[in-house]
């Protein structure tokens, strides 16, 4: 018996040693973070996307809004709402724009908290510049939208997403990864998840943008039929939006219609000429939005 004992506690002692950082439940630093939705390692085989995600905004979702966060935490939260920064707190901005912080512990989310202000704040110092780059390693990431998100839109009927598995359109397995096929992941309620509202634990609302409300009241009730997919996606991973020229350019029709004519005023009293001949035109300018929503927006 007591061998057996000492067997099932030596497994137990082996699997407490050998467990991955993914099993952890909560991270306590943000290397541990990094290691529980590592997407370096999916640059190995799929280098193309890996670039194009690199050169997308999804990339840098917190470092390129970091003004926006620090005003909220340093400004809002601190002045202006004397609320103390949790991990709720953070969570109302990086749910969205660093969902794997939801995988955090309270004290380290506090801490991300604290590097976006010191990022700001002391930029251009070293220690300004550490923060910023521990930032920069955290944003909309391959498993944010692969694994965190892809069941997020009905998590009573998909169940949360299982660790270490990869969710993709076809679920097609690989040496690399597990996959599971969902479909959610090719539809609009996916993107609309984050480019719409959150829905906080203490039960506020927070918008960003309103792109999702517009795409749905004034597109899809219009007849419109494209997903978010089928129009930011013909580039793969690169997501170009407001910032592409191209795709600003895509998103509005111009068309002018001229329609020239002569006029003739008929005689003004004491002007000279004033029966001549006038010519003239009606010029209608029609400026037409392509998009599936409302634009700009953000
Ligand atoms: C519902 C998800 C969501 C939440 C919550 C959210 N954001 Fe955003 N945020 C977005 C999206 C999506 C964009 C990109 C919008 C666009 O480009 O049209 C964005 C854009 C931004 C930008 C502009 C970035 C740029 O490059 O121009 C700033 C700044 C920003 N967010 C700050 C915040 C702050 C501060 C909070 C917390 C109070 C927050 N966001 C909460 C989704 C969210
Ligand atoms: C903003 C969310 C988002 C991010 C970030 C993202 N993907 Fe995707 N990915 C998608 C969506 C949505 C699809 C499915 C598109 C469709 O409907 O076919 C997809 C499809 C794929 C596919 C299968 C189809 C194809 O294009 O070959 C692969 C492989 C893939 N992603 C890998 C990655 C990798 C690797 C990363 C990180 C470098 C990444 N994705 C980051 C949303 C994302
Ligand atoms: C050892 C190589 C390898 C690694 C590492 C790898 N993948 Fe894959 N992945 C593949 C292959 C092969 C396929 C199937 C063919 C394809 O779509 O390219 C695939 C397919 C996919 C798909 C589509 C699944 C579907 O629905 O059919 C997604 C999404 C994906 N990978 C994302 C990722 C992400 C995210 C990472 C990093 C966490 C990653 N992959 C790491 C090789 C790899
Ligand atoms: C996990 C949250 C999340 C998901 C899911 C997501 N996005 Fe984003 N997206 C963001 C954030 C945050 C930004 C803004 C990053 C920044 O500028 O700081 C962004 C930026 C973008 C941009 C660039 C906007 C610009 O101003 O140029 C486009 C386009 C975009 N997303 C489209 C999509 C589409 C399409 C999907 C669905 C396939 C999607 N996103 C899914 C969070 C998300
Ligand atoms: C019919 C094609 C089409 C559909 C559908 C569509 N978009 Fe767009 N979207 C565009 C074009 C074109 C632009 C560039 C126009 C501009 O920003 O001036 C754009 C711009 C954007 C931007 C940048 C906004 C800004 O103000 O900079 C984001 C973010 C975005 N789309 C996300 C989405 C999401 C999320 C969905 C689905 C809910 C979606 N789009 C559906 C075509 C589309």
């Amino acid at each position: 018996m007591r061998t057996v004992c000492l067997f099932f506690a030596n497994i137990a002692a082996l699997l407490l040693f050998t467990l991955p950082a993914s099993f952890a439940k909560e991270a306590n630093t943000v290397d541990e973070l990094i290691a529980m939705f590592d997407d370096s390692r999916c640059a190995e085989c799929h280098e193309e996307i890996y670039k194009q995600w690199q050169d997308s905004w999804h990339s840098k979702a917190i470092v390129s809004s970091l003004g926006g966060m620090r005003n909220f935490i340093a400004i809002g939260l601190s002045k202006e709402w004397k609320t103390p920064l949790t991990k709720t707190q953070v969570l109302k901005c990086l749910d969205c724009h660093a969902p794997a912080v939801n995988f955090a512990s309270e004290k380290l989310a506090v801490e991300i908290g604290e590097m976006i202000v010191t990022a700001k704040d002391k930029a251009g110092t070293p220690e300004g510049d550490k923060a910023k780059k521990e930032l920069a390693r955290l944003s909309v990431g391959c498993l944010s939208c692969h694994n965190i998100k892809a069941t997020a839109v009905a998590i009573g009927l998909r169940k949360d997403p299982e660790k270490g598995k990869v969710y993709g359109p076809n679920g097609q397995d690989s040496d690399g990864h597990e996959s599971v096929e969902t479909v959610d992941l090719s539809r609009s309620v996916f993107c609309m998840q984050c480019h719409g509202i959150y829905k906080a634990i203490d039960g506020e609302m927070i918008q960003c943008n309103t792109l999702s409300g517009s795409y749905q009241n004034m597109y899809i009730s219009a007849g419109g039929s494209q997903t978010c997919q089928d129009c930011h996606m013909k580039k793969g991973h690169l997501f170009p939006g407001g910032h592409d020229l191209e795709t600003v350019k895509e998103g509005l029709g111009f068309q002018v219609e001229i329609a020239p004519y002569r006029h003739l005023p008929g005689k003004i009293p004491g002007v000279k000429d004033s029966k001549k001949w006038v010519p003239s035109a009606v010029i209608t300018a029609f400026v037409e939005n392509k998009t599936g929503h409302r634009v700009p927006d953000g």
